[in-house]
């Protein structure tokens, strides 16, 4: 007899094990999503490639996608009932929506990762971090709170594969869109304790701390575990971080000359990745200069909505032989 098991889609996986509100949290943002793909996959033929013409927040040229993603993903965020308000690495203030004090959730977002690769055809993505409001708490101020406190984040990897990964502090699971449903493909996912590849961006290796300098040296000729680490860097780390999700390693941004709290958005790119990378088991940590004691990512609390962070983040075995900063001063 032929056994036909129906696909869970990803509205009711998050509504089974966390609840129809938050569930339909979720669901709007990745409706926003299919809305984005769309965009994305024919952006070469309706003149919305390229650079807006203006700067955001963070200095950098806006493409025309990713202003395009923002607005897509603000719009769904300010019609639904359950978010008072939104944060996006787009937008230098908050957005908060009117007649929906008591709403339950913040969406903050990074609604388009990896801008330098949209003309390029490379890999981008869509990372969102979900936190509550309690009752009497500025939406602003609930964006503010640690990573720990995180009620879901989530990201769209939008490559061969259309995949949206989500956590609501039960595990890890990925999600394959399929005629615009986003369909189960792995509950609970682990990462592997340790795994195959490095990924930094090698052109900045003059300005890391001489202590990372010396871990990588040691990845790469497998001094450090008796394997010859290779090296993967795509430049989208949403990218980057599901490549290390699935097969293991370590992902760093440590601190640059141009960069030296790090590149990274602690609110909208290493908070909801830490979230998902721990609940697979792996760590998230920040890469101080050498001294300073590393922390972990969730345990750091905001001061700025856009603020940066070094980071690490990976399998365990990485990030546990990662050099112990708090004890050794170690010349730079
Ligand atoms: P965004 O496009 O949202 O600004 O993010 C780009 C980020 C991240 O996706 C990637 O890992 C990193 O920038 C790459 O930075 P470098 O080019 O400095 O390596
Ligand atoms: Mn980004
Ligand atoms: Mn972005």
């Amino acid at each position: 007899m032929l056994r036909f098991t129906m696909p869970v889609t990803l509205q009711h996986h998050v509504q089974q094990h966390h609840g129809a509100e938050l569930a339909s949290v979720i669901q709007a943002i990745a409706e926003a999503s299919v809305l984005i793909e769309r965009s994305l996959r024919t952006a070469a033929l309706s003149d919305i490639l390229g650079a807006q013409g203006s700067t955001n927040v963070q200095g950098e040229q806006q493409q025309k996608l990713d202003v395009l993603a923002n607005d897509l993903l603000t719009e769904v965020m300010r019609q639904h009932p359950a978010v008072a308000a939104a944060i996006s690495e787009e937008d230098e203030d908050a957005i908060v929506f009117t007649g929906k004090r008591d709403a339950a959730f913040v969406a903050i977002y990074d609604p388009l990762d990896g801008s330098s690769n949209i003309d390029v055809n490379v890999n981008v993505g869509t990372i969102v971090s979900i936190q509550r409001v309690a009752s009497g708490i500025e939406p602003t101020a609930a964006a503010l709170q640690a990573g720990s406190a995180q009620a879901g984040a989530l990201y769209v990897n939008y490559g061969p594969a259309t995949m949206l990964v989500y956590t609501a502090g039960r595990g890890t699971h990925s999600f394959t869109l399929s005629n615009g449903e986003y369909l189960l493909s792995t509950e609970g996912l682990t990462i592997p304790p340790q795994g195959p590849y490095y990924s930094v961006n090698e052109g900045n290796a003059d300005d890391f701390p001489a202590d990372i300098r010396d871990y990588l040296q040691s990845l790469r000729s497998g001094g450090l575990f008796g394997t010859r680490y290779g090296a993967r860097y795509i430049g989208s780390f949403i990218a980057d971080l599901h490549r290390t999700l699935l097969k293991g390693g370590v992902f760093l941004y440590p601190p640059t000359v141009k960069a030296p709290n790090g590149k990274l958005r602690l609110l909208y790119e290493a908070n909801p990745l830490a979230m998902l990378v721990e609940q697979a088991g792996g760590m998230a940590v920040t890469v101080p200069m050498a001294g300073m004691p590393a922390e972990r990512i969730l345990d750091l609390l905001p001061q700025a909505l856009h603020q940066r962070t070094t980071l690490a983040i990976g399998g365990p075995v990485e990030i546990g032989a990662l050099p112990a900063r708090a004890t050794r001063h170690l010349v730079a």
